[in-house]
């Protein structure tokens, strides 16, 4: 600022001296008329004389000159020290090669008129004056990645101003209600149909066993049953929803246990629910017959059956039944694996858990999501999380995991994730692995996060440096701390760089003669300092595939352009 203000007054002085000589001084020397008068006074009083008088050739060009400089010069002046220093500054400052253009911005894709919102296209000062703003948003079934601490503007500058226009189908985390509270609204108007998984006043009900929800392929239907036991038995009781470490004889047989249970059921009456699987198991006092009983039925079933996928599964379920026959007859394991089993179910024995888990029919599954335009917001208080934390980490399991499985239709809708502090989310490793194969089941990410410490003891270093190298768009706003700073320019990378360096003076002895070498430095594409110093109006973009081409941009805060 400082070095352009000085500037601007050396021009002018330059500029003064230059006009006088040239147009008043130069010319009166030179005119016959100087030569003839009283030299040097007559100068003077000629140059005096002709300095403003349009007539004469010197007064012409002084006046023209004065013009030029009060309406080109200056104003070019004042427009770079207000408008264009931190353009200028950056150039230094940043590591990488240059910023994206508007042009390449459009080139990235990065120009669509729906979409995610990254930000806006800085505009000059005459583009201010004369054009609109252009956000630069994607519609791309590609990953993104936010990264920045408490209160930079992750919600207010791209969330809100995100979800307030884009026009397919979402799936969000709202931690606070926030974006509930303010994008709702906005999102009735555009058509949306809005589903709320919430304690107090939701509408949502969602059973992963439910009628709906079900594969109705019986080959399909094993393996469903069997991820979800998975997901419940691994995911559940480790108070951050890490993985579960123990993995004993008696959580292995609870597991089976209720893989059989859940699939009898189901074969049973199309349907059923946790809640139900906990009745059978504790509703008699001998629990042997209850098995027995399984066995007789299945066995009645398997021989009537003639789809054979449904013979397979039925003896699959009959002899789970057998195993566990056999376990009831050694009191003191049956105790022990049904114990284990409670204890893991015990998270759904929460009366909130039950009125949102045990209905027959879920509220929203993928496919519907995939069909019409739906907006579910999982609003939960932070005092909620841990509590809920069962049901809400087994509905986004549930959901990626149907839609990962089934291929979209070609007219069917993007469904866009927007995981606001996914760090509070608990494990829901899909969610990170869907990243890899987002494009083929036109799938968008967002992901949230204040820090990539907030993930660490939760997710695998394997995990982490999916999500690292798999989102495609990497917005970055101002940090205020090194480390986290550090940790994002290691995770954007680095450019190689030629190093051109001169030889010692021991082998130009030798060579008698300059020599160099040239080696490849690998310079950070985006330094921590160039992170630290970040203002806190913009935003860096880096686009797979474009690293050399980071997108620097207006953060479209929502209050400030009334989004
Ligand atoms: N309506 C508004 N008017 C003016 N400023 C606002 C408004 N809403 C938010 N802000 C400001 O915008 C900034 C960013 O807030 P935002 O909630 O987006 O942060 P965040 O990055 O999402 O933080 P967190 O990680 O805590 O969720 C804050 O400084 C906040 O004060
Ligand atoms: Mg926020």
């Amino acid at each position: 600022m400082l070095v352009g203000f000085l500037r601007t007054v050396l021009l002018l002085l330059l500029g003064f001296v230059i006009s006088h000589l040239i147009t008043a001084w130069g010319i009166a020397i030179f005119s016959h008329k100087a030569f003839s008068l009283n030299y040097p006074f007559s100068l003077v009083n000629f140059y005096l004389r002709n300095l403003l008088n349009l007539k004469s050739l010197s007064g012409f060009f002084h006046v023209f000159f004065w013009f030029y400089l009060v309406s080109t010069i200056i104003p070019l002046e004042i427009y770079r020290i207000f408008f264009e220093e931190d353009f200028k500054n950056s150039k230094n400052k940043y590591g990488f090669a240059k910023f994206a253009s508007a042009r390449t911005i459009k080139k990235m894709g990065l120009t669509s008129k729906d979409g995610i919102v990254f930000g806006l296209i800085r505009r000059n000062f005459l583009q201010k004056i004369f054009s609109r703003k252009k956000f630069i948003k994607s519609n791309q079934p590609l990953s993104s990645l936010f990264i920045a601490p408490t209160g930079t503007g992750k919600t207010a500058g791209f969330i809100i101003p995100t979800l307030k226009s884009i026009n397919n189908s979402v799936v969000i985390f709202d931690i606070k209600g926030e974006l509930h509270n303010k994008t709702s609204a906005a999102r009735a108007k555009l058509g949306q149909k809005i589903f709320v998984l919430d304690v107090e006043e939701g509408n949502i009900k969602f059973n992963p066993f439910a009628r709906n929800q079900l594969p109705q392929n019986h080959k399909k239907l094993k393996s469903y049953v069997k991820n979800i036991s998975n997901f419940i038995f691994d995911n559940q009781g480790s108070s951050e929803g890490g993985p579960r470490k123990e993995n004993n004889y008696f959580i292995s047989s609870a597991k089976e246990l209720f893989n059989t249970l859940i699939l009898y059921l189901i074969l049973e009456d199309g349907y059923t629910t946790i809640t139900q699987v906990k009745e059978l198991l504790l509703g008699s006092n001998n629990p042997k017959q209850i098995f027995l009983t399984i066995q007789e039925k299945i066995t009645d079933k398997e021989e009537a059956e003639t789809d054979p996928n449904t013979k397979q599964l039925l003896g699959q379920v009959r002899e789970g039944a057998n195993q566990i026959v056999q376990i009831c007859d050694a009191k003191d394991q049956f105790l022990g694996v049904v114990g284990s089993l409670t204890t893991i179910l015990a998270a759904f024995d929460d009366l909130e858990i039950k009125d949102i888990i045990d209905c027959e029919n879920s509220s929203v599954v993928a496919k519907d999501l995939r069909k019409e335009k739906i907006t579910v917001y999982i609003r939960v208080k932070d005092v909620d999380l841990e509590r809920l934390r069962p049901v809400i980490s087994l509905f986004f399991e549930t959901l990626i995991g149907d839609i990962i499985s089934n291929d979209p239709a070609p007219e069917d809708n993007q469904i866009t994730f927007v995981l606001d502090e996914f760090g509070n989310l608990g494990r829901i490793s899909k969610l990170i692995k869907a990243t890899t194969i987002s494009r083929s089941y036109k799938l968008n990410q967002i992901f949230i996060l204040q820090d990539l410490a907030q993930i660490s003891s939760i997710y695998s270093r394997e995990e982490r440096s999916i999500l690292e190298s798999n989102t495609a768009y990497k917005i970055i706003l101002q940090q205020n701390n090194f480390d986290t700073a550090k940790g994002i320019s290691e995770l954007i990378g680095t450019r190689t760089d030629a190093k051109i360096s001169k030889s010692s003076k021991e082998s130009k002895k030798m060579n008698d003669r300059d020599s160099f070498s040239v080696s490849q430095e690998g310079i950070p594409l985006i330094s921590p300092q160039d992170i630290l110093n970040l203002n806190k109006n913009r935003c860096l973009i880096v686009v797979q595939g474009y690293a050399a081409n980071v997108i620097l941009a207006d953060i479209a805060w929502y209050f400030k352009y009334n989004l």
